[in-house]
């Protein structure tokens, strides 16, 4: 039967009728994916996504800033809010308080005088000019931004590594085209602890300030150094210069000496370009910025941009991405153009943070390469790396060399940095299944990457066993963990002796440990592989038989909270913190989080334990229940798309041997949440968390971290493929029989030969020397289980899966 509708698909095709002939493994279709990109997909609404000028992981992120309270990332495509800067540097989808937007730049096209600019952050806001559908004119590709102000000023952002290139456009009728330097007003408008200098003959200014970390109690200190030149003409420098304090402005001071804080920085004007055909004046501005001095943001301006070339760094940044992005490619034959453009614009963000912030490292001189904005690595530890694993490894080995350096200078592997400080933890030390997840991956490449294999081992030993004074900054509650083998719900010294999220910690320090036992399995450390084995089982000790959700009594058995001696003292309700909640709690993090779970239902928590589904199904009562229970929590709303810690559930039906109910569940995932609209992201998109997501439902893939293993289901795509360059080899997934409902998969060969499951695919396909082809064969029957051996189910610990 299957065979004849393969025919009958091929046949059409022959016939022209609209289904894609087999595509030929590794074969390029897109050579442009970044003209498929749209960055301003979830910039406003929550999403808090960075839709302006960088490189792949860039340190300089050159973006315009709104005074949108969603200004997370400074951007917000609502035309109600308007611009009050384009600053150098922001991370993207990220919650807590707006971060970095550090040195906005802001143009005058014509002030009243001199001294009569409305220099004060607020008071110069101005709206953007709108397109005929009501949407602000502004533009943005891969390594370029591009706003028309309603002041007429057009502007223009792109970027090298460390460095912005800002062009304004001045409008005809602007006989004192100006430029402010803006120094102090980051995304909290934090700065203090001034310094600025302005050279009246050039016009550089340089300077920096101290500024508050946005999810967390440390300060960073940063600097700039601007220059302007003419663009298509010379001027020697300002005409006119001087510094502002809110809005005063003195003119002639070169200096702000006097202030400590507040909004402040510096104003010049520039002589007009001599006339041209249009009349337009262009001036181009150069802003390094560093975290060590000025010095070192001129220096590596001068070395990044010494050509003052705009359209020759604008077309760098997008060869890079470019680069970047074919490595994936899509067989678009009969694929909506939408579905294109979401899929590359996801990969897109996922290469947005961690940013390469090397040679900028203001704590310790290092060779090593040093990497931040991991925000928060507990969003990103479940599909960000391993994607990364399938198309980046040397940016994913520079991510995990940086990683083991902080290790190595503070202590414990980071968690939430940002800016680089350190930040909230939210649960447990997610830096362990992200390194887990490269030496799994990568432990024979390890050496020629320069990972030093003891120092990661080391690290990951002391995130899960030795405590810091501040777990709630780095590493982990490990005293107790260590000790009970579960964070006991009394057992709390945290930074505001605070009971808080006892019971998803231990999950997530359960997760980290087996990550961590993988990691000694193949180093043949014996006896510590057990060791922590056996602590990932310790979800299991939160496991409380006699809890039921209400309304569904035959849904029982629940993670719940348990006391040092053992007694299940304080039960939660388990639609706690979800949609159903009667109490309405949310469960974020913030100073009086008494929660035993974060961000996320005791439902949803319950589902979590990525390493032994096997085990879970037996607790929950067996395939059968087991199935019922993801039903409901679909069908009730506990599943929560915003929120990572559902991520895995659209999966599960896999590993109940119903495949066909996971592709069903997540694709339906994919198109109700997901849109290529300005609002087109559920909830934020927490550092490419969402978007590395997005790339896995759409890729028909989902990836278990720490192993081997990717579940298995049929992509948006006739056919999907990876090129590794590291092993100079491409995987490529063909779905033969693809399109209408034939969705689901009945048949796996690798390299034609018969695969035994149609539920997981294995690293060996992903990472051999030579091209691999994988051959999905598609049906509409949703019925289908993972295949008739006794290997054909996912592998769990419990089933002896990752011996
Ligand atoms: C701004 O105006 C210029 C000149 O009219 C136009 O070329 C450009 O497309 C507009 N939009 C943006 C975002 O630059
Ligand atoms: C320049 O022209 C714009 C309209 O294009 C107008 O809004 C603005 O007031 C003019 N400025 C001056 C100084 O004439
Ligand atoms: C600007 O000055 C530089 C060096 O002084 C010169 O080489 C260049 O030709 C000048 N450009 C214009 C447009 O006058
Ligand atoms: C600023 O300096 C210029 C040149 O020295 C001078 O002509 C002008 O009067 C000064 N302005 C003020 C406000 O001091
Ligand atoms: C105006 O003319 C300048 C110089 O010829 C050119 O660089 C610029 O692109 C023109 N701007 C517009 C909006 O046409
Ligand atoms: C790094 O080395 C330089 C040059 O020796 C020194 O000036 C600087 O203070 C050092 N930085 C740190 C953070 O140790
Ligand atoms: C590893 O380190 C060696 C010696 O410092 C260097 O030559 C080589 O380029 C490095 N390789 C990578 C991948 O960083
Ligand atoms: C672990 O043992 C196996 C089998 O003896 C061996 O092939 C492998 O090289 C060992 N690995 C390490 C890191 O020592
Ligand atoms: C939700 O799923 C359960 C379990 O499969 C089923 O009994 C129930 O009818 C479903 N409810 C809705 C509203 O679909
Ligand atoms: C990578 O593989 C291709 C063939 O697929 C080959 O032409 C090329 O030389 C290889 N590159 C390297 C660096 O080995
Ligand atoms: C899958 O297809 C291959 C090649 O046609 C065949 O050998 C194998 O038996 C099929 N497997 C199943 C489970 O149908
Ligand atoms: C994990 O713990 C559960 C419950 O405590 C137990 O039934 C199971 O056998 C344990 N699994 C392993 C692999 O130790």
């Amino acid at each position: 039967m299957l065979e004849t509708k393969r025919f009958l698909s091929v046949g059409l095709a022959l016939l022209g009728l609209g289904v894609p002939a087999p595509a030929r493994a590794g074969e390029i279709f897109i050579q442009n994916p970044a003209d498929f990109v749209l960055p301003f997909i979830g910039t406003t609404d929550g999403g808090h996504v960075f839709p302006g000028a960088t490189l792949p992981h860039g340190m300089v992120k050159a973006g315009m800033d709104t005074n949108s309270p969603g200004n997370q990332a400074g951007y917000d495509a609502d035309p109600q809010f308007d611009a009050i800067g384009f600053s150098q540097m922001h991370d993207s989808g990220t919650g807590g308080s707006a971060s970095l937007s550090n040195f906005k730049i802001w143009p005058f096209a014509s002030c009243p005088s001199f001294t009569k600019c409305p220099t004060d952050l607020f008071n110069r806001a101005v709206p953007r000019k709108l397109l005929p559908d009501g949407s602000p004119d502004d533009v943005a590709s891969p390594g370029y931004f591009a706003s028309n102000l309603s002041t007429d000023i057009r502007v223009e952002l792109t970027t090298t590594r460390r460095t912005a290139l800002h062009r304004y456009t001045f409008p005809v009728n602007s006989s004192q085209p100006r430029l402010l330097v803006d120094i102090t007003d980051d995304g909290l408008q934090s700065g203090f602890e001034v310094t600025m200098d302005l050279d009246p003959s050039t016009g550089r200014v340089t300077g920096g300030a101290f500024f508050e970390g946005s999810f967390g109690p440390g300060d960073y200190q940063a600097f700039t150094c601007v220059d302007f030149r003419g663009d298509g003409y010379n001027f020697s420098g300002p005409t006119e210069y001087g510094s502002w304090f809110f809005n005063t402005v003195t003119q002639n001071a070169t200096d702000l000496d006097g202030v400590f804080d507040g909004s402040a920085g510096a104003l010049l004007t520039f002589p007009r370009s001599p006339p041209s055909a249009n009349g337009t004046t262009s001036i181009l501005v150069r802003v390094g910025v560093s975290f060590i001095s000025s010095a070192q943001a001129c220096a590596s301006a001068e070395e990044e941009i010494p050509d003052w070339d705009f359209d020759r760094v604008r077309s760098d940044a997008l060869d890079q991405w470019n680069e970047l992005l074919r490595r994936v490619q899509i067989n678009p034959t009969g694929v909506d153009t939408e579905t294109v453009q979401l899929f590359y614009s996801s990969l897109y963000r996922t290469h947005i943070v961690p940013a390469d912030y090397t040679g900028d490292n203001p704590k310790w001189n290092s060779t090593e390469p040093y990497y931040d904005s991991y925000y928060c690595n507990w969003d990103t530890f479940r599909t960000l790396y391993p994607l990364y694993s399938l198309h980046d490894p040397s940016r994913f080995a520079l991510i995990t060399r940086a990683m083991i350096d902080i290790w190595r200078f503070e202590g414990w592997l980071p968690e939430c940095r940002g800016a680089t400080v350190q930040q909230w933890v939210q649960g447990g030390s997610n830096a362990d299944p992200i390194l887990g997840e490269f030496f799994v991956k990568y432990h024979d490449q390890a050496a020629s990457l320069n990972v030093s294999v003891s120092d990661l081992y080391n690290a990951l030993v002391t995130d899960s066993e030795s405590e810091p004074d501040d777990w709630d900054l780095q590493g982990r509650q490990a005293n107790v963990w260590v000790q009970f083998d579960y964070v006991p719900d009394e057992l709390f010294i945290d930074f505001q002796g605070t009971p808080t999220r006892q019971a998803s910690r231990t999950l997530e320090y359960a997760f980290g440990d087996f990550a961590i036992s993988q990691v000694a399995k193949i180093l043949n450390k014996t006896d510590d592989a057990a060791e922590f084995v056996k602590r990932a089982n310790g979800s299991f000790n939160l496991w409380n038989p006699a809890v039921s959700l209400p309304g569904f009594p035959s849904v029982t058995g629940f993670i719940q909270l348990k006391n040092s001696e053992g007694v299940f003292d304080q039960p939660t309700d388990p639609r706690h913190c979800s949609v159903n909640d009667p109490t309405h709690s949310t469960c974020f993090l913030d100073a009086s989080n008494h929660d035993g779970f974060y961000e996320s239902s005791p439902t949803v928590y319950s589902q979590f334990v990525p390493h032994d589904v096997a085990q879970l199904i037996i607790f929950q009562g067996g395939q059968e229940a087991f199935i019922e229970r993801l039903n409901i929590i679909f069908n009730q709303s506990y599943f929560d798309v915003t929120d990572e810690p559902s991520q895995q559930i659209p999966f599960m039906y896999h590993y109940a041997n119903r495949p066909g109910l996971s592709t069903k569940q997540s694709r339906q995932v994919l198109t109700e949440s997901y849109n290529t609209s300005v609002n087109g992201l559920p909830g934020n998109d927490d550092s490419g968390a969402m978007g590395s997501f997005a790339v896995f439902l759409l890729a028909g893939l989902y990836p278990v971290p720490a192993t081997r293993q990717y579940l298995l289901s049929s992509p948006f795509f006739p056919s999907i493929s990876f090129f590794n360059p590291l092993f100079n080899s491409t995987t490529t997934i063909i779905a033969n029989n693809w399109g209408g409902s034939s969705v689901y998969v009945s048949n796996v060969t690798v390299n034609g030969s018969p695969w035994p499951s149609t539920c997981f695919l294995d690293w060996s396909h992903f990472s051999a020397s030579t091209d691999t082809t994988i051959e999905l064969t598609l049906t509409d029957d949703d019925s289908l289980g993972c295949g008739d051996t006794s290997d054909a189910l996912p592998p769990s610990l419990s089933t002896g899966g990752f011996d």
